[in-house]
This record gives structure tokens, C-alpha cells and sequence, in this order.
């Protein structure tokens, strides 16, 4: 990994007509790898996204034996080599999740039901995020795992590494989360499948279901009910050959922000996911005037299509805790989008985003702060933390931070490309994360 950071310099733009093309989701493409290492056949993945996480995620299921190759002809498909539920090991395997709480988090609920010892290391960053979440609902089921008990920002958790100790039995429990994650709730639901008896979780809110549809889709004895899902195990999962992946609303959506606050401009984003528990952005940018039609809606156990967006002029909106689940990493863009709108716009119930990549309450407010944005943030006993934002516009560029955070550094591009200066950002390699090819279309932008 390069020890440097890469400063980016972003001048603005006037206006953008173009198609953009978004590569395929995120948090599909590794539990699709997920599921294939645990199905019995080999399974083709496409388009594949190819990124730092994702990479990780392929890095760890080669470590417990499972192969996966590159198509010849097309880069963007993987095959995979599934060996059934148990990975193909009986020594001790150490892994390491780089910076991809995905990757940690899912597959520690896979792993909790093997027959070997397992170590999972974490990147610096990922080092700083709590595990508890996982740890200790996944001890309630019978698992032993432990972590690094720390209390970090006034409050006990456990972080990584992790270790992990086979056992001889899981038990189903009924676990209420006191937050919507589709982190934990996979990890529990992957987890019951080892398990004896009925896996239920509940959340507060319904997070992204995308390891729901796909235990349904491959035959996995599961029913959803609204924010709660129970799963009985002991159903042979039943892989299909293919598995097809859309593009990631979560890249999509900080290009329906640049069409919607750069004078004169659309832009169109073909096959991109429509999962209603991803894309609450689009009915909360609908109701402050935002001009998007969706068009071409198909489905392939996620429902998708194609997004066209023109210029808007946003007017401001009050976003409430129950709509955050469903937009959770687009908020830091939805700031960008707010900034830009006419009125005060508040988003409520955002304690969870404090605990991402970075601080992404704290990376926002203070980036768009100095770049005169009237932007603050504060904690609040009913609606827990919230950002408030002013919009105008005629804002100044700014001398921007990442804080090693992919969706914070793209926010701040698309912010500086309808700024009215030039922008600098310090570090942008953290974008590899989720989006490698973002600085190219943003370079072909300029070139135009
Ligand atoms: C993800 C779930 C969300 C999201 C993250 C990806 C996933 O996290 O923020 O980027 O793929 O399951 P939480 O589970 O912590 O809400």
C-alpha cells in the first residue's frame, strides 16, 4: 500500500450531459462471493465489482480454500469454486479484512460455525470500528469469539482482531438489534445456518436486505416479515450458475447529485439497483423538487433500471430517523445536495454514522464548513444526532480532508465541481474502496 497521500486538485465545472457508467454494488458483490464459497458448484459472478473490499473478501475465501478465477475475456466476471457449508480447512487460518467491515463482519458469522480456529486482523482504520454488534449476539448463539475489550470514545467494545474457536453447537436465538445493520443481521442469519433451531433478528428499522433475498432466492428456509426475519436451517442452498449484480446505487447516487446541482445538466445511469432498502435517497431528493425518472425497471432478485437525472432546483426537506436505514451511505452526498438547496434542511438520527469509515458527521460538517457552507451538527435527547444545513450556493472551494474516507472524498469532489474555485482534497486512494474508476470520469468530465 502506498504510505503517500494523493492530493487531488478539482476545479469546477460548468455543466454535464453524459451516461455514466457505475460499477456493480458493493455489498452484493461480496456476499455473492459469500454464498457461492458456501454452495456446491461452481458459480459465475457478474459484472463483479473490483475494489480494495471486494478484493479482500476474495483474498480471505482463497485462504479457506475456496478458488476463484478471473473470466479470460471479461474482467468483470469471477467464477467460483462453492464447497458446501464447511470451508475445506483443519488448521488454524489467519485472515485479514484490510479496511472492510463487510468483509470482518459477514464472514465472522460463517466462520463462527467451522471446524478450525480462525484469526481475523483489520486495517488501521477498520481497527477503530466496534465489534461488539457481532460479537456478542454471535456469543448468545453458542459461538466462541472474542476480541480486543477496549473502551474507545468513553464506550466498552470489542474491535479487531478477532479470534475465533470452533464449538461443538450453535443455537438459534431471537435477537432484537437495538440498531437497523444488515452487517449484524447477515452475519446472525449466516450463523443460523450452522445453528440448531430458528434464527430470528428484528430491527428498529429495515436494513438493506440483500442476504435475504439471496438465502430466498437459493432455496434457504427463510421468512421475512417487514424489519424481522426468521430462518430455520438445515435447506440444501441451491446456487444458481450465474449470479448477475447491478450497478451500486451508493456510486450512482454522487452523480444524481452532480446532474441535480450543476446548471444545465443530466446525466443517465443505466442498471443500477432499485432495492427499496438502498435507495431512499431518490423519494427523499423527489420531494425537494428533484427532476429523476426512473426507466427500464427489471429484476433479477433485486429490482433495478435506469436513472435520468436533470439539473433541479432543490428546496429543503426534514429527513426523519425512520428514512436514515435506507440511505445510511448516502448521507454524507445527501449533505452535499443539501447545501446546494433552497431553505434549512435537517437530517435526524444519525448516530450510526459515526461509526463508519471515519466520523462521516464530523468529516462533513467540518469540510463543508470551511468552505462556507452553514452546516452544523448536535446531539439532540429525541432524535438523537443531527446535521442542520443552510443551502445556498456561490460557495468557495475548499482545502478538504478525507479522513481516509471513500464516500466522505467523492462527497467533497462532486461538492468542489459546482463550487465557484478551485478545491484541493488531501487523500483521495481511500476511493479505491468502493469506486476505482470514479477519478477517471471525473477527469473525462474535465476534459470536455
Ligand atoms: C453494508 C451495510 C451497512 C453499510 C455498509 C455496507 C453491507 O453497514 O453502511 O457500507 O454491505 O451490509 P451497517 O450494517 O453497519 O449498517
Amino acid at each position: 500500500m502506498l504510505k503517500y497521500l494523493v492530493m487531488y486538485t478539482i476545479r469546477p465545472i460548468n455543466s454535464i450531459k453524459a451516461e455514466v457508467a457505475i460499477p456493480a454494488d458493493k455489498s452484493i458483490s461480496h456476499r455473492a462471493v459469500f454464498f457461492s464459497a458456501i454452495g456446491g458448484k461452481e458459480v459465475k459472478i457478474y459484472p463483479f465489482l473490483s475494489s480494495n473490499d471486494t478484493q479482500v473478501t476474495l483474498d480471505c475465501i482463497k485462504k479457506l480454500g475456496i478458488e476463484y478465477y478471473r473470466d479470460n475475456f471479461s474482467q468483470e466476471a469471477i467464477y467460483l469454486q462453492g464447497k458446501g457449508l464447511n470451508f475445506p480447512k483443519d488448521e488454524k487460518v489467519e485472515l485479514f479484512a484490510g479496511e472492510s467491515g463487510t468483509t470482518i463482519r459477514i464472514l465472522s458469522g460463517l466462520l463462527v460455525g467451522q471446524k478450525f480456529n480462525s484469526v481475523f486482523r483489520a486495517g488501521d482504520y477498520l481497527n477503530e470500528r466496534p465489534m461488539g454488534r457481532i460479537v456478542y449476539p454471535l456469543r448468545d448463539m453458542g459461538a466462541n469469539i472474542d476480541g480486543n475489550k477496549m473502551a474507545k470514545q468513553e464506550k466498552e467494545d470489542i474491535y479487531p482482531p478477532l479470534k475465533i474457536e470452533p464449538v461443538s453447537e450453535l443455537t438459534g436465538k431471537c435477537h432484537k438489534l437495538n440498531i437497523a445493520s444488515a452487517q449484524v443481521k447477515s452475519a446472525l442469519l449466516l450463523a443460523g445456518l450452522y445453528a440448531k433451531g430458528e434464527t430470528i433478528v428484528e430491527e428498529p428499522y429495515k436494513s438493506r436486505d440483500h442476504t435475504e433475498r439471496m438465502l430466498q432466492s437459493f432455496g434457504a428456509d427463510i421468512k421475512i416479515d417487514k424489519n424481522r426475519v426468521s430462518l430455520k436451517p438445515g435447506a440444501q442452498l441451491n446456487l444458481p450458475k450465474e449470479i448477475f449484480i447491478p450497478s451500486d446505487f451508493s456510486a450512482a447516487a454522487f452523480f444524481i447529485v452532480l446532474a441535480l446541482i450543476l446548471e444545465k445538466s443530466q446525466i443517465t445511469i443505466k442498471n443500477v439497483n432499485l432495492n427499496p432498502s438502498r435507495c431512499g435517497l431518490l423519494a427523499v431528493l423527489k420531494r425537494m423538487n428533484a427532476d429523476i425518472v426512473i426507466k427500464n425497471k427489471k429484476e433479477r432478485t433485486e429490482p433495478y433500471g435506469d436513472i435520468v437525472v436533470k439539473n433541479s432546483r432543490l428546496s429543503s426537506t426534514v429527513v426523519e430517523p425512520d428514512e436514515i436505514a435506507a440511505m445510511i451511505d448516502e448521507v454524507p452526498i445527501f449533505c452535499v445536495a443539501a447545501a446546494y438547496a433552497k431553505g434549512q434542511t435537517q437530517i435526524k438520527g444519525l448516530g450510526e454514522l459515526k461509526v463508519k469509515e471515519t466520523d462521516r458527521v464530523f468529516s462533513m460538517v467540518s469540510n463543508l464548513s470551511q468552505s462556507g457552507v452553514d452546516i452544523l451538527d448536535r446531539n439532540n435527547r429525541q432524535d438523537g444526532c443531527q446535521i442542520t444545513i443552510n443551502g445556498g450556493c456561490n460557495y468557495s472551494g475548499g482545502d478538504f480532508k478525507s479522513f481516509g474516507d471513500h464516500r466522505t472524498a467523492m462527497s467533497l469532489i462532486i461538492f468542489a465541481l459546482a463550487a465557484k474555485s478551485k478545491s484541493k482534497i488531501d487523500d483521495i486512494r481511500c476511493i479505491d474502496k468502493s469506486f476505482p474508476g470514479f477519478i477517471k470520469i471525473i477527469e473525462e468530465f474535465k476534459a470536455r
